[in-house]
């Protein structure tokens, strides 16, 4: 039997779940320091959690879900993004009538059928970020800030920042309805998708991948000219606050997500580096969200960013990541095989990270192992060193010795190594 893994969907092997361990701490201490706690959520939600939120015109919804019905005939879906989920927990659990503000983060796998191509697959994995109770412009452009500087700590070049707002209830029925009165004469040069979206929720049609609508939608007047004066002073607080961080970035009039629950600003953070599918994180402001799913009126905002495309971006840097061995044990006899045992599970215990020789394998054999690994130590317990009551202490970089007394050896090892 030759069973594969699904299309789209990755093993993570060496070298490169290095990477994703670094990222994965370098993350969490960064979102832990600007005062975010982690939650998790189940991977399969109701199906009519993202129809409702993410909405039911979205490439996302229409194409992408992972759907099924369970053994009780419920419909069930894989999440494909994880705000929804983090509200309907929220809004489940009651917390947000005790604690109206929220700081979460959390990190988990993501499903959409999408092409797999570079950069792009079915499962992938998300690191993000929801903000629930604040409605300060401070708070988007803290956010920003934050995500741009956790990228520099991975020293990323080439990043692109884009910022829009869409608007509130107030001013964007007043766009759509512009929109609406351009695009209807000439509805029959839209693709039949946007045919539809024009009638449900014309500004999807700035989302289209068909090269005609495209062409339409780049002459279309955009949301900014259209914002009214709250949205209007929103957007500007943010892009003030972004310049007080030093955080660079441009207003991109015709940014658009692929997400229906937005209001007021959004962004997105692309990378020269990564060709087609080139954007690294994203998010904005959906202070509808939470009444949307019968929680209090409670505004939000959040930004998720892709794990995969941050690996590609430092997988030249790969080795780096390798955890560090330590010391290896080389075992030329069995002479110090007991001793040996021991030793190493002392030295483990106390965090030293240390390998040691099972195979019986020649000297020469083993030596080379170390080398692979990459360990800073050998440690050669055997031979006649080991009758005169001695292990041998190499540094394999700098290929010098030492004798050390097999009494003093695990205090010994533990003042070098740890
Ligand atoms: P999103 O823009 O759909 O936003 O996804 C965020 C990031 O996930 C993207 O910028 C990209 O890096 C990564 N990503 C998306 N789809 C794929 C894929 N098929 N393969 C690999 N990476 C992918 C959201 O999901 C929102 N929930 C963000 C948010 C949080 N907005 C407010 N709060």
């Amino acid at each position: 039997m030759n069973i594969k893994s699904i299309k789209g969907m990755n093993d993570v092997l060496e070298p490169e779940i290095f990477a994703w361990r670094h990222a994965e701490t370098l993350i969490r201490m960064h979102f832990e320091a600007y005062g975010y706690t982690e939650i998790k959520t189940p991977i399969v939600e109701p199906t009519a959690l993202f129809a409702r939120t993410v909405g039911d015109t979205t490439d996302i919804v229409t194409k992408e879900m992972y759907t099924f019905k369970d053994r009780n005939d419920d419909s069930l879906t894989l999440r494909p993004e994880e705000t929804a989920c983090v509200v309907r927990s929220l809004v489940e659990h009651n917390i947000l009538n005790n604690e109206p503000v929220q700081k979460l983060y959390y990190w988990g796998p993501m499903f959409r059928y999408e092409r797999p191509q570079k950069g792009r697959y079915r499962q992938f994995h998300q690191y993000g970020i929801e903000v629930l109770g604040i409605a300060s412009p401070k708070i988007d452009a803290e956010l920003i800030g934050m995500l741009v500087s956790l990228y520099e700590k991975f020293e990323l070049k080439g990043l692109n920042v884009k910022l829009a707002s869409l608007g509130c209830e107030a001013c964007r029925p007043v766009y759509r309805e512009q929109l609406v009165k351009i695009l209807t004469p000439s509805i029959n040069v839209l693709c039949p998708d946007c045919q539809i979206r024009l009638e449900k929720n014309p500004l999807r049609v700035f989302d289209c991948k068909n090269p005609t609508c495209k062409e339409v939608a780049a002459v279309l007047p955009c949301m900014l000219d259209f914002l009214c004066q709250p949205c209007h002073e929103h957007f500007d607080s943010v892009r003030d606050h972004l310049v007080r961080l030093k955080t660079p970035f441009v207003v991109d009039k015709r940014l658009v997500r692929g997400i229906d629950y937005y209001n007021r600003t959004v962004f997105e953070i692309s990378s020269s580096q990564l060709g087609a599918q080139d954007a690294v994180g994203g998010g904005g402001r959906y202070d509808k969200l939470v009444s949307l799913l019968g929680g209090p009126d409670t505004p939000a905002v959040g930004f998720a960013g892709g794990v995969e495309r941050l690996i590609l971006l430092i997988a030249d840097r790969i080795e780096q990541f390798r955890p560090k061995l330590k010391l290896f044990i080389v075992l030329p006899d069995d002479r110090g095989q007991d001793l040996a045992f021991v030793l190493a599970q002392k030295l483990r215990n106390s965090g030293v990270r240390v390998e040691l020789d099972y195979t019986g394998k020649s000297m020469k054999s083993q030596m080379k192992r170390a080398d692979k690994l990459k360990a800073q130590y050998s440690l050669i317990m055997g031979g006649s060193e080991i009758d005169q009551g001695f292990a041998v202490f190499r540094n394999m970089a700098t290929k010098t010795q030492e004798n050390i007394k097999l009494d003093d050896l695990e205090i010994e090892l533990l003042r070098r190594l740890s």
